[in-house]
């Protein structure tokens, strides 16, 4: 049997994250996450993936004072930082800190630890790198404010705006279960590589266009459209021209994605007047009100537009994305590795058994024996 694109296969059991498909939920450790946007702080949420439990008050604290003390880049990357083009895609900056601090650091901590460590660093790689290549000057992290409000500080050098719901935003993109991205952290951690590498790894699934890196491109496709009397005749072309709608569809959610719908009802009421969202909004009604391939929206419909009216730049959408999902990669390489089987499948190979070899010199332009 082959299950292409691995649709329907379990691979292995979790008590993370459940994704109910036909009812557009999710839970985290059974919570709702609408529940936990609403409610939690990143750091909360994060105990709560990785420790599998909501932490007590002293618990939290001491957790997020942890948090914090790891937010510093070392000096030999900072040395680094400043020899960088100032073009780069946010998600190869990552990788190339990443890469760095897993070189450094052969400390024999547990995993649960060095996951701490490298969710507390991703703020301040994509801070320093969005003030260095706009040639503004560094904000160094502060270890007296919490991680979204410590990130936002670090990007602009201000305190306010709307960080509750932003922080709500990362909350929603934490976890979802076996996506391309934390699958391909299982295959890496599987082989008991480090933990640094499965997220380098996890960084290049999530890039692709159709994961994460549909943010991406959903800005540019509602710009295409123009107008909301267009996204008829846009989605028809996209259809006869067998092209994807960014930011429609996904393997699991046969209906609503939740994600979508909140950040949709976080921008209709903070941004209503956002022209692309006029358009996405539009898009959205056109598409399920016909019943177009059966897809509806998905988060990136509304991440991108919401993550371009909170003044993040468009190539940092996707790393964003990561920068809460290192969350959900780590928290699944650990409990993977908990009861390890190496992960690898087999193809079922259709080609030729036995073929002759040819000496090049005897070999004809298609290959064949030329004498
Ligand atoms: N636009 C147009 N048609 C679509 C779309 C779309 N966005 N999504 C699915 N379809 C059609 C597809 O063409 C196919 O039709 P047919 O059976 O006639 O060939 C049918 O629906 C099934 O699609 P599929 O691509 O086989 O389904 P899948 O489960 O393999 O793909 C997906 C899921 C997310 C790759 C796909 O929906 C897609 O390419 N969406 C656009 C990219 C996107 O927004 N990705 C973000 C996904 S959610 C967040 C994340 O993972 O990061």
């Amino acid at each position: 049997m082959i299950f292409k694109g691995l649709e329907g296969v379990k691979v292995c059991k979790t008590s993370i994250c459940y994704m109910d498909g036909s009812n557009g939920r999710l839970f985290y450790r059974g919570i709702p996450v609408e529940t936990l946007a609403d409610k939690s702080s990143f750091e909360e949420v994060a105990y709560l993936l990785w420790y599998g439990k909501l932490p007590t008050k002293s618990q939290l604290e001491e957790f997020k004072s942890k948090f914090s003390r790891n937010r510093d880049l070392s000096p030999e990357s900072l040395e680094i930082l400043f020899k960088l083009p100032k073009n780069l895609h946010y998600v190869d900056v990552l990788k190339i800190f990443l890469s760095i601090h897993g070189s450094v650091d052969n400390s024999e901590e547990d995993l649960q630890e060095k996951a701490i460590k490298i969710a507390s660093v991703f703020p301040t790689i994509l801070a320093y790198y969005y003030r260095y290549s706009n040639d503004l000057e560094l904000i160094p992290p502060r270890e007296d404010l919490p991680h979204i409000e410590n990130f936002y500080h670090m990007v602009f050098g201000e305190r306010d705006g709307y960080l509750r719901a932003l922080e709500s935003a990362f909350i929603l993109l934490m976890e979802q279960d076996l996506n391309a991205s934390t699958f391909t952290a299982l295959v890496i951690g599987s082989t008991l590589s480090d933990l640094y590498s499965c997220i380098v790894g996890a960084l290049g699934a999530l890039r692709g266009p159709l994961h994460g890196g549909a943010c991406e491109k959903v800005p540019p496709m509602l710009e295409e459209i123009g107008s909301e009397d267009k996204v008829e005749e846009y989605v028809q072309r996209c259809l006869a021209e067998k092209k994807k709608i960014m930011g429609f569809g996904h393997r699991i959610y046969k209906t609503y994605d939740p994600r979508a719908v909140y950040l949709r009802d976080t921008i209709q009421r903070l941004f209503p007047d956002n022209k692309l969202f006029k358009i996405a909004k539009r898009l959205e009604e056109y598409i399920v009100g016909n019943r177009i391939k059966n897809i509806y929206p998905n988060v990136d419909l509304y991440s991108s537009i919401f993550f371009e009216a909170m003044g993040f730049p468009r190539n940092m959408f996707t790393a964003l994305f990561a920068m809460a999902r290192v969350v959900g990669w780590t928290a699944h390489v650990i409990e993977y590795v908990s009861d390890n089987k190496l992960i690898r499948p087999e193809s079922e190979y259709v080609g030729p058994i036995g073929v002759d070899y040819i000496p090049i010199e005897r070999r004809d332009e298609d290959g064949k024996d030329s004498h």
